[in-house]
């Protein structure tokens, strides 16, 4: 960690560095919440939904066939064409289309009827408007699901909130906006949460992959649990399968109190001037969506205090938002000492006069919030490893912090380590397009059970 003076020390520790015994008593709570939202008598109440998947196998990696895909929920919208090979291999067509801010918070029939417009517009640039072809939906938002194809949203979470689609399922909704065009046929085989992507385009390589987390624009994580412990999961196959992947929508955790012994005056700052105050509390201290937000914060606390930039405060500083989280990927890639990013970031922000220790609080300030980041996620994966109970186990990640902060894989593994037995190996393994490929392998797991059954 970068020096600084005592009085910074002071003033910023005490909130935002968590010791273990800290994250311990996360972990306890973390662990309490999910036993409850396995549970019919207790999920209401729990933080921590814990929804069943219903994907109960992992792929092969001998999987076939064209499939489309959409992702939806992190920060562009893709629609997709995948030829799995089998084999491990494959290759896929893909295209980004824009959500504008007028669409993520109007109403759901427009949105809806956005996304069925760019599928109508890709199948035929890809010429296969005739083909029926299977699709995934990666839908990145808490769901209620009771089956492959049923997804019912419990609420919208990040920038998102369209008028008309919480308690609706999610599926109808798309296969109503398709219909309505009538000039493209599309076969929906399942619905999933990025994370069950991540899980399964790692496990078509990692067959230990019993983990997916997306440290992105939100965060959140899957696991592999008994179907015997979820008790929300119900099939009328004859044999019950052995496991299923729960979704655990961890970045609610904290909205009924399990974080108060750890929330700062920063993360309240920014829940109560966000878009849903007093929900993903978890999320809020931890994901791409808001960690520059919270080192603006801290900064701008320091200078009102007098302790950065002499007391001054650019227009640009006291501007929500205008901190970008990219900016502490990039300061904390200097090397120690130097402060180049640093310079150019705060210059970005019409602070033009900074000095050698401006720019080393500055980068303490990124390093303290990306820390607390990377251990609040860890004790969470860690509490999942625990509850799974294999020492050797990949965990499939994927999203934009995770990616692109230089430090925050290091950060991730330490943290484990310190806080699970030592005879568990684990090994973080960067998933190959999740919600692209892995909404294409469950699609392939899916309509091979769809055309089994007719
Ligand atoms: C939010 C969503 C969740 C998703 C995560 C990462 O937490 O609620 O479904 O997995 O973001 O994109």
């Amino acid at each position: 960690m970068t020096k600084v003076s005592q009085k910074i020390h002071d003033l910023i520790d005490c909130d935002l560095v968590l010791d273990k015994n800290k994250l311990q008593n996360v972990m306890i709570n973390f662990e309490r919440e999910i036993k409850k939202g396995l549970k019919k008598a207790s999920q209401a109440e729990s933080e921590v939904k814990c929804f069943v998947t219903y994907v109960t196998k992992l792929p092969q990696g001998s999987e076939t066939g064209k499939f489309l895909a959409l992702d939806l929920g992190g920060t562009n919208f893709r629609v997709l064409l995948i030829h799995l090979k089998g084999e491990e291999d494959y290759e896929f067509e893909s295209k980004i289309y824009a959500i504008p801010q007028s669409i993520m918070l109007g109403s759901g029939t427009e949105l809806f009827d956005h996304i069925a417009f760019c599928l109508a517009e890709f199948v035929r640039e890809n010429k296969v408007q005739d083909e029926v072809l299977p699709l995934g939906f990666t839908f990145s938002f808490p769901c209620q699901q009771n089956g492959l194809t049923k997804g019912l949203l419990i609420k919208w979470t990040k920038g998102f909130n369209c008028s008309d689609v919480v308690n609706k399922n999610v599926v109808e909704l798309l296969e109503d906006a398709i219909r309505k065009r009538n000039d493209i046929k599309i076969l929906i085989c399942a619905i999933l949460n990025d994370t069950t992507g991540t899980l399964m385009s790692c496990a078509w390589k990692y067959n230990n992959c019993k983990i997916g987390v997306i440290i992105g624009t939100g965060t959140n994580a899957c696991y592999m649990e008994k179907s015997c412990k979820a008790e929300f999961f119900e099939t009328n196959d004859k044999v019950r399968e052995e496991n299923v992947i729960i979704n655990t929508e961890f970045g609610a955790f904290g909205e009924k109190g399990s974080l108060n012994e750890i929330i700062t005056m920063y993360d309240k700052d920014v829940d109560e001037n966000s878009i849903n105050a007093g929900n993903q509390l978890f999320e809020k201290m931890i994901s791409g969506m808001y960690m520059g937000e919270l080192v603006r914060l801290v900064i701008v606390r320091l200078a009102e205090k007098k302790l950065l930039f002499n007391g001054k405060i650019s227009e640009k500083l006291k501007t929500r938002y205008q901190f970008y989280t990219k900016y502490v990927s990039e300061i904390e890639a200097d090397d120690e000492n130097v402060f180049m990013m640093a310079r150019e970031v705060l210059n970005e922000l019409d602070i033009h006069d900074a000095t050698d220790e401006d720019c080393r609080i500055v980068r303490y300030c990124c390093e303290v919030i990306s820390r607390r980041a990377a251990q609040l996620v860890s004790s969470a994966l860690a509490v999942l490893m625990l509850r799974i109970g294999d020492p050797n186990i990949t965990i499939g990640v994927d999203g934009s912090v995770y990616r692109f902060h230089p430090k925050f894989h290091d950060l991730m593994t330490d943290t484990i380590k310190e806080i699970v037995p030592s005879n568990y190996n684990f090994k973080f393994v960067l998933s190959e397009d999740g919600s692209g490929r892995g909404a294409a392998l469950v699609a392939a797991v899916a309509s091979r059970d769809i055309k089994d059954k007719i």
